[in-house]
Parts: C-alpha cells; structure tokens; sequence
C-alpha cells in the first residue's frame, strides 16, 4: 500500500468513527461539567465539589514529602518537595510541587539538570519588571516540562536584616520594588498554566529561631512594609496559592493567624486562592479555623492535623462542614484559575541552553557596578598581562542553599562551613566559570589564576600584572543567617591584592551587602550577588564592557552593624537548634521597632550615612537629569528628561522619592523607570505614583488615608542623592484597605 494511500485510509476511518467520538465527548462533557472551561474557576470548583464526600474533601488538604512515603511511594510520584493525589476519575490532576523561587530545585538528584536563575538579590537589583516575568516564565517552563503543577516560589520576605540566610531568595528592603517584582515571577511561572505559590507569609525576615520566634510589629507599620510587598505581589501576580510562615506574628504562628490569613488576606485583600503551610508549620487543627487551607509536608508535623484530627472536629462540631467546602474549594478553585486542569502537564522537551540565555540576561542585568576610578572597567583588550584570584573562579559561580538550591549537571559542591543545616547540599558552584570567560575575552593577554588561599603569593601575583580582577564570595542557606562579611579570610586577601596594584577589580559573589575594609584600596568594584546558570559569563561580558552595568542596589549597604535596626541579630545569643516540633522555653520576640522604616527608610530619618545606598550603581554612562514637573491631584506624577552625556549607549534608573507628606516625614521609593539612552540622547519621561503608595495606613479607620495637602518628592539616581526636588498638592482620600 503506498503512502498516500494508508493515510487516505486512515483519515476515512478516523471520519467513520467521528460520530460515535463525537457521542462518548458529549457525555463525558454531560457527566464532568466542570471542565467547560467557559465556566469560572469558582462555579467550576463548586461543580467537582457538590459530588464530593467530607472524606473527599479533606483528602485534598493535606499533602506530603514522597521521599518519606518510601516503598509506598507511587512509581509515578517524584521525589520533590510535596505531592497530594488528584481525583482521577474527575479530572483532577495530583498535586505535584517542587521548590522554588529560583528554578525547579532537583532535591539532591545527581542526574537531574534544571536552570538555575541569579538570585533573587540580584533579579530585584535589575529593578525591571519585564525580566522578573520573563524569569518567572522560564523557571515556570522548566517546571513544566518536570511535571510539576506547583512551583513553590514568589518568595517576598523583606529584607530586615542583611543577616537574614534567605535574603537571596528574595527581592530586597522595599515593598514597591520587592511586590512588584515577585508580582511580576509570579505571573512569568503561571504563565505555563501551572500555580505558584508567593511566600513566607508573613515576617520570616530572619532564619535564627525561625521555628519559635514571634515577631512583632505596629499594625500600620506592618501594613505599610511587609504586608505592602505581599499585597503588590498578590495583586500583580494572582498566585494561586500563599504559603504561611514558620514564625508567630504577634503572638500567633503565622499559619493559625487569623488576623493574617483571614482579615488581612480574605476580608482586606478580597484573597480568592488556597493557603498551603510551610512544610512542617502546622500545630493543631485550630490552624483550619484561624484561614488555612491545606497542610503540606505532613510527616513534618506532630501529627496528620488535617486528616483524622480535622475530621474528628468537624464530627465534635469544633469546625463546620462549610468551612472544610471552602478549604477544599479554595484550592479547586485555584487549579482551575491557572490552568492546571485545562492543561495536565507532561514531562519533556527540556532545552537548558535556551532557558540559560534567560538566566544570564538576568545575571547581566543584576550586577551592580559601585565604583570604577579612573575609568578602571571595563577592561581594555590591550591589558597583557590579567592576574585573576580567589572566589573558586576557575570552578564556577556560587551559589545559595537550603530547599530552593538548584544544582544544574556539572556542578561542583565544596563543604559547607561548621552549624550549616545537614540537608541542602554543600555549598554548590555552578558550572561557568569567570576564569574561562575571560581568557575567552583576552586571547592576547597572559592570565594567570591564583585560588587566593595565600595572600602573599596572591599578590606576589597582582603586582606582577596588568590588572588584577578578584574574586569574593559570601555562602548563604536556607535554615541559619550569616555574617555581614565575605566568608574567611577573604577581607585580608583583597587587601593584600589591592595594595600590591591599585588596579584591582573586586567582583563579589555575595548574598546580600557585606562590609568592604579594603574599599578604598579597590580600583572597581562590582556585585555580582549569586549570578546563577551562566554567572561567569554575565561578569566577564560586564567587565569587558559587552554589557553596560546597568544594577541598582535592591538594599543599603551598612558602613557597620552598629547601623542596623539590631546590631546584635535577635536569637544569637541563644543556641537554638533548629526543630520541628519547638519548645516554647526558646522561644524570644523580634521586635520591630524600625516600624516600616526598612533600609534607606531609617537612614533617612538618622542620617547616618552607608557604605552604599539602597538604588546606587554605577554604569560606564553617565546620565543627567533636567526640567522636573511635578502635578498633583488625585495621585503624583513627576516629568523630567534623561540625558546621556556619555559616549556610550546605556540604561538609566531614574528613582522618584517622596521625601515628606503632611503629618509624616518618613523617605518613600514611589516609583522608577528604566530609560536607555544613545550617546547624546535626551528623553523625557514621566513616573506616577499610585496614590496607595502616598497614603498612611490609619489602624483605627481601618484603611488607607491620602491627607490633603503638599507633597514633597526627589528625584535621583539613589535613595541618598536628590538630584531634582519639586512638590505638588494631593487630594485629601480615604482609599479601601
Ligand atoms: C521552606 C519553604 C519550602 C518548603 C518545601 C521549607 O523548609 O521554608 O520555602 O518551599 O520547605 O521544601
């Protein structure tokens, strides 16, 4: 039979059995009704759910980690953060979750590649929405493309404190830049039709005692911080799913608080998806009555609290059936709304090459340049002679630890130092190394390594060379904090190479500001943060000026502890090992006196002066800023032209502030642009503020308040330098909460 023929064949049976197909989809149509997709994602869930049992119900609100179900484990089922079955029969898919905010976490599987992104210090300091989203959507592919439904990211925690050993998982001290960011992942992972979470909801700003502390905080400080950046994230982003904390929020673990996960999250934020707990953050089943949907990780917990105990409280009435509908309908619901059910995954079709291009574009993008004397960088291909030291550079890039840890093929992994959590893998660098990267872009020059582990042969080395370029890193995980320090002796190794020539670039592989002893005696130096899957190559094409930096600080960098809100980190002075199941006599209080006077925030109000800003960087352009407008009204809005006075095409960040309003005085980051620039080019742009960003939270209205009256705003290039200043008179609003 020729070809043609078989397919003329083939298409007649296919036509012949059409009828019949036709018949059985209609049925199958009649009998699941919730799968017309023209239908919202709530009458849906309540569809499935009216032909459910209580026992069906509660099956879907509780999950657990497949590593612990050993030989019970379903072949199917993946050994990765959480999974809960599905309703088959129904066509509802299993739940299946990996970690987390920075790729698909391969949890310690040797032969499993995903791409990891750079952290999310530096996605934040790219201070660019598009390639947050952009970012979210290929970590959300890559998920897919796994088998997972749910990526466990949209991390938005503040950063409190430099110290916090999570803050490279998240986007920075302000909540307009941290929300709209996260907002903007979370969007990028739902994208592939699949949930992301955001989290941890709320105040796990610090890892010591993160299982017992209590942190607490002023109502409307809380709202106008923490609070804020989750609220943007959620509004922007419409996660399907918010994971509560570890912690207590004054008083009351986060994932039995009514007060978060009930009147601020569903009668303020009108919420409409599930809360998930953090993976053993479950004490009881009040935890169901105070907002939380579903438990997850349930061997972590003391017990199955929303199995059996759930069901003995609704038999004992201490819960009603309507409450178990709504858990269960909440987390239907989401599946739904992002498309999980219209759109099963199927595992396949992994292309890490393409998705690296993503990561590198946002390692490049994130690199933040501090200083550059005498036009240091970028390195002029006529250097001969390139000395390159410390940070493993001929072994890769750095990156961070703990339940979101990505280790792509090819990684190496170095010993963790002593008190680090056992599980998480060690400290883990990516492979693409600076070293290569620049030889590759030198091929005229001599370029030598030295692994810095001795700094009188590291500078027996720098003086020898043309330039110096050293490398520093700062290991960071989930489960402890860190020092505001690069790790070892790595200080006194730049010093050493720094004396020994002036012409001496500091790249620093950190998670968040560090102290820089050495400052003044650097020629240049970079932030690299942890640049993720193509990290090396990100830093060369920056130091050789491929890429104009373009980064801005997503935090201050303190000139010392003593600046910090709490120079001695709440919890150190006691040795709290980290347990599931904490006892209360360790338990202690954070408290947050800063209020919402985060970062840049309280310098501005204690003029006390950091090492470096919160929106500082540097770019081989130097930018200008001209003719500001400033109308009022309703909300502000600020013109103003750009104008590159360089040679060179670069991108700007330009920063709207406002300075003081009536009755408050307190710094506030209202907006930002992006702008880039031909040589010579001028454009003017304009920044608007939403009027939620002017407004205090007034606790007793229960609201936001506008105050009439005049409202004062800077614009510049950081939150320290107000380059053009102006005013304009707002309308006195009472704004929803
Ligand atoms: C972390 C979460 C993570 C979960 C599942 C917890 O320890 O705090 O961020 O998603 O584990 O791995």
């Amino acid at each position: 039979m020729g070809r043609g023929l078989m397919m003329g064949a083939c298409a007649a049976a296919l036509l012949l059995a059409a009828p019949a197909m036709a018949a059985s989809a209609g049925a199958k149509a009649a009998a699941r009704p919730w799968m017309n997709s023209r239908l919202s994602p709530d009458a849906r869930a309540e569809l499935v759910l009216a032909g459910l049992s209580l026992d069906q119900q509660i099956a879907l609100l509780h999950g657990v980690m497949p590593v612990f179900l050993g030989p019970k484990k379903p072949a199917h089922v993946q050994i990765s953060a959480g999974w809960m079955p599905g309703l088959p029969e129904l066509g509802i898919p299993d739940l299946t979750e990996s970690d987390a905010s920075l790729g698909v976490a391969n949890a310690g599987r040797k032969d499993d590649d995903a791409t990891p992104l750079p952290s999310g210090m530096a996605l934040a300091a790219t201070w660019d929405p598009r390639t947050a989203f952009a970012a979210g959507a290929m970590i959300g592919k890559e998920a897919r493309q796994k088998g997972f439904n749910t990526l466990l990211a949209g991390g938005a925690n503040l950063l409190r404190d430099p110290r916090n050993g999570r803050n490279f998982e998240y986007l920075g001290e302000d909540p307009l830049l941290a929300g709209t960011l996260a907002g903007q992942t979370i969007k990028g992972v739902q994208s592939n039709h699949i949930v992301s979470t955001t989290k941890h909801f709320a105040l796990n700003d610090q890892e010591t005692g993160r299982m017992v502390l209590d942190a607490v905080i002023d109502e409307a400080a809380f709202r106008e911080s923490d609070l804020l950046a989750f609220e943007i994230a959620i509004e922007t982003g419409h996660p399907g799913s918010v994971m509560c904390a570890y912690n207590r929020v004054g008083g009351t673990y986060a994932c039995e608080n009514p007060f978060l996960l009930t009147d601020v999250l569903r009668t303020d934020w009108k919420y409409p998806g599930w809360v998930m707990s953090d993976w053993g953050a479950v004490h009881g089943v009040a935890a169901a009555k105070a907002g939380l949907d579903q438990e997850s990780g349930q061997q972590l917990d003391k017990q199955v609290f929303f199995d059996k105990p759930l069901k003995a409280a609704v038999d004992s009435g201490e819960i009603s059936k309507a409450r178990i509908h709504e858990m269960a309908h909440r987390y239907l619901r989401s599946l739904f709304a992002a498309g999980v059910v219209d759109h099963p995954v199927t595992a396949g079709g992994l292309d890490t090459a393409a998705d690296a291009r993503v990561a590198r574009r946002a390692g490049e993008q994130g690199i933040v340049l501090l200083k550059n004397n005498d036009f240091l960088l970028p390195l002029m291909s006529s250097a001969k002679s390139i000395a390159v030291i410390g940070g493993h550079a001929d072994v890769g890039v750095i990156s961070g630890g703990g339940s979101s840890q990505v280790i792509p093929l090819g990684s190496k992994s170095f010993a963790k130092p002593p008190g680090a959590p056992q599980w998480g893998g060690g400290q883990v660098y990516y492979p693409s190394e600076p070293l290569a990267a620049i030889k590759a872009r030198a091929p005229g020059a001599r370029v030598t390594f030295n692994d810095g582990t001795d700094p009188a042969a590291a500078a027996a080395l720098a003086k020898s060379a043309d330039v110096v370029v050293v490398f520093a890193t700062q290991w960071s995980t989930e489960g402890m904090d860190i020092a505001m320090s690069l790790d070892g002796q790595q200080n006194a190794l730049i010093a050493a190479v720094a004396q020994a020539n002036p012409k001496t670039v500091v790249v620093l592989e950190t998670a968040g500001p560090v102290l820089m002893p050495w400052r003044d005696h650097a020629g240049a130096i970079l932030e690299a943060w942890f640049p993720g899957a193509r990290g090396g190559e990100a830093i060369a094409r920056v130091l050789f000026g491929e890429i104009n930096p373009e980064g801005r600080l997503p935090t201050t960098f303190p000139a010392s502890l003593d600046q910090l809100a709490r120079p001695v980190l709440p919890g150190s002075d006691q040795h709290i090992v980290e347990t599931l199941t904490p006892s209360a006599a360790t338990a202690f209080a954070v408290t947050y006196t800063e209020g919402s006077d985060v970062g840049y925030r309280g310098y501005a109000k204690s003029g006390a002066k950091p090492l470096y800003p919160f929106g500082y960087g540097l770019s081989y352009t130097v930018f200008r800023y001209s003719g500001l407008k400033v109308t009022g009204g309703k909300t502000l809005s600020a013109s103003f032209t750009v104008t590159n006075v360089s040679n060179r095409e670069g991108t700007d960040t330009p920063q709207l502030y406002l300075t003081a309003a009536p009755k408050r005085t307190q710094q506030r980051l209202i907006g930002w642009t992006k702008v880039t620039l031909k040589p010579g080019e001028a454009r003017q742009v304009t920044v608007s503020a939403s009027p939620r960003m002017l407004a205090n939270w007034d606790a007793a209205a229960h609201g936001w308040r506008l105050d009439g009256g005049a409202y004062k705003i800077a614009v510049g290039p950081d939150a320290a330098t107000a380059t053009l200043t102006g005013s304009a008179k707002i309308e006195p609003a009472k704004l929803k909460p």
